[in-house]
Order: C-alpha cells, then structure tokens, then sequence
C-alpha cells in the first residue's frame, strides 16, 4: 500500500509528518476531504446538530485501560471468564456470518424463557441492556416530556432523557435508599420511570411492594432495572403480570461474565415487547451475540457457581473495609459503595490508580462523593486491601 503525496489548497507540499497523520492510500482516496476541513470551523459543523445534542454532557462510561495489568474494579465486570459453552457457541455460529442474524433472537428467547418461566413473546433482546434502555425511552418519551429516575442512580438515563429533548426528574432517595413520597406522585407529563433495583451505586433493593405500589400510583410504564439482580435473593419478574405497566430490563454483561459480548433483553408484557420492536434497529443483536448469549443463559449451573463465589467475596470485601473504616453500604449487587468523611476520596481513588488499582470515583452534588468499587476475584480484593491498608496507614 502506497502512501500518497498530498497538496493543500495554497499549493505547498505536506510535511512528512502531517502526511503520516493523514495516511492517504494511492487511489482509494484523495485529498478533497482534508481541503474541505480546513474551509469550515468546528463552531461551523457544531450547527448542524440539534441544539439539545451541542449543549448536552456526554456520558463518560468508566475507564477501560487498553494497555498494562491494572485490578479493574471500576465498572462492575465479573473477575471470572464465563461458561466455556459460550466459546463453543460463538465458535459454530461463525460459519455462518455471511446471513443476517435471527431480527427476533428466537432461540435466545425461548431459551430464557424457560429460565424466567414466562412466555417468549414477552422478551425483547438488545445489544447490551444499555439498548433496551434506549428502545424503551425513544418509544415512550416524547420531546418536552418527563422521565423520572431516582437520585443517584445510573447517570445513563439523564443522557437518555436528553437525547429525546425530553426533561428529566432526579428525586433523592431517602436516607435509606428507599423511594420517597415524592417518587409516585402522578403527573401528566410523566412517560417513564426507570428505577434501577438493585441500584447503582449504592448496590441497595427496593422492595417488591413498593414497585407494585409505585405501578399503580402513576400511569406510564415502570422499568425496573435488573442489571445486577443474579447478586440479589428477589427479582421483579413475576410482577410483571401482576402490573403490566412493570418492564424488567436484564444483562448478560455482569453475572454472565458477558459485557464484551454486548448483550441484554427485556421482558414485558408481549403487547409492549410486539410494539417495540417498531422500535429497535431491525438487527440489533448479532449472530455472535445471540449464540454466546443462548448458550451462556442455558447454563445456569455456571450461573449459581459464579454468583455464590462473587457473594462469598462481597462479604469479605464487606466486614474487611468496615475494619478499614469505611462506611460501606449493604450490597445486593457486585460492588460496594464506600464513603468516609475524615479523608478525600478524590485523593484515596488516584492513589489506588498509582498503585494500579482502578476503583469508580463518583461525585453526587447534594449528596456524597464516594467510591464504588466492583467485587473481583479474591486476589485481586486481597491486593486492594493491602494497598488500601498501606494508604490509610501513611497519614
Ligand atoms: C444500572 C445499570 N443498568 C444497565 C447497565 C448497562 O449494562 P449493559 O452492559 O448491558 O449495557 C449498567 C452498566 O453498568 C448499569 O449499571
């Protein structure tokens, strides 16, 4: 492959060094782009865009460091590999990567279908539970409507809301993580309410009398976030058909030990799922993913092993940074919410980064800034400890 040579506008040649920014490669490209770069601004191309999307804070998904041996315990991956079914799975299914994938994920659907005993038609699959998120808010929030969501809790469904041009309703939790009054007053510009159980970050559940209640105190769709429900002992599956107004959304990507493979699905009443589908991309999930996704969720003695080993560890993780003294917050997810208020915790999540540690730094203005810090393997949560130890005993 050739590099070009290339000529700006005024005629000068280009320097070795911004030709191999450019990399132009012999006659699949030329160089018209790169003239028309430099006749418009960056403030001129900002206004093709809706005025919502200029204005809006992206949201920033926690580090994922591409290089080097850092302990990540910042987004809440599993530390363990998943079921070697998936492998084999995905393995067969790439003999057959010049179709289109199953729009529908049937075999997926039946598949947990008979893990959640409920019907198939009532599961919508997604790339990741992240798109179900989004099919369900673009389908329900229209511009200049309301989204209500706890405060703090996943910071996602604000950009959600902001994408839509729709407005967003934070109410803070009570002092317990427990959903205030002000959480089902009904309002008729209310179109959703995603509550996130258990919830990011402080890994606490709500329990299933107050989501009925809360279903039956408003009237647009409920949906409960169960992204971390395998580390808890309820679900809110079997509310559904007690309310249909409650939609469960679920991923691959944490007891499944799947966030690479990008999986989610959501289950709701099958009216809801059929109307949806208007929604999605037509192939949202791909082959690759519907197969390791169908083996992984059909292998539910993995499932039960790895989540007692994850539970096993959080207790530990647990009693051991209370001794620390932190004040940690009763999970029912795979990570810990930790606060103190005698040193910072800015400072205490940089040193851990020194020290190749990397925990979720997270500030929530009215509330507390803290660490959330994922349940890894148990070597990895002994080396936090002893570095954890090292840096409080340093001052
Ligand atoms: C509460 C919550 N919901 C949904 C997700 C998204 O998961 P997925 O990887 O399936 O998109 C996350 C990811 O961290 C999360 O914390």
């Amino acid at each position: 492959m050739a590099l070009a040579r290339g000529k700006r506008e005024t005629g000068q040649d280009l320097s070795e060094a911004a030709i191999s920014d450019v990399l132009l490669c012999e006659g699949l490209f030329h160089t018209e782009p790169l003239q028309q770069f430099e006749l418009m601004t960056n403030d001129s191309i900002q206004r093709f865009f809706r005025r919502e999307i200029v204005a809006m804070k992206p949201y920033t998904p926690g580090e994922q460091p591409q290089a080097g041996k850092a302990i990540k315990l910042n987004t809440n991956e599993n530390p363990y590999p998943p079921s070697p079914r998936v492998a084999e799975a995905i393995q067969q299914a790439s003999s057959q990567l010049e179709r289109y994938p199953d729009p529908i994920g049937t075999a997926f659907r039946i598949a947990a279908a008979g893990v959640l005993h409920v019907d198939p038609d009532m599961i919508l699959c997604g790339n990741g539970s992240d798109d179900c998120l989004t099919v369900l808010t673009r389908a329900f929030v229209g511009s200049g409507q309301k989204l209500r969501l706890p405060y703090p809790s996943y910071i996602l469904y604000r950009t959600l809301a902001e994408l839509q041009s729709a407005q967003f309703e934070e109410v803070p939790f009570d002092s317990h993580f427990g959903l205030s009054p002000q959480f089902y007053t009904a309002d008729e510009q209310l179109k959703l309410i995603f509550l996130p159980n258990p919830n990011s970050p402080s890994g606490t559940v709500v329990s299933q009398d107050s989501i009925l209640k809360l279903a039956e105190s408003v009237d647009c769709p409920v949906v409960v976030d169960e992204a971390y429900v395998d580390f808890s002992p309820t679900n809110c599956i079997a509310l559904i058909e007690r309310n249909p107004k409650i939609i469960v959304t679920r991923t691959l990507s944490k007891s499944y030990a799947l966030a690479g493979l990008r999986f989610g699905y959501l289950v709701a009443h099958p009216e809801i799922v059929h109307t949806l589908r208007k929604v999605k991309d037509s192939y949202n999930t791909d082959m690759l993913s519907l197969a390791g996704a169908t083996a992984a969720i059909s292998d539910q003695t993995w499932l039960a092993e790895n989540v007692r080993k994850i539970i096993t560890t959080r207790g530990r993780m647990f009693a051991e940074l209370q001794r620390l003294g932190f004040d940690v917050t009763e999970s029912h997810a795979n990570f810990l919410w930790c606060t103190r208020n005698d040193r910072s915790m800015k400072l205490l999540y940089e040193q851990l980064k020194q020290n190749g540690i990397l925990v979720r730094y997270m500030v929530y203005p009215g509330w507390s800034d803290g660490l959330r810090i994922s349940v890894g393997s148990d070597e990895q949560i002994d080396a936090l400890l002893v570095v954890m130890k090292q840096l409080l005993s340093a001052d």
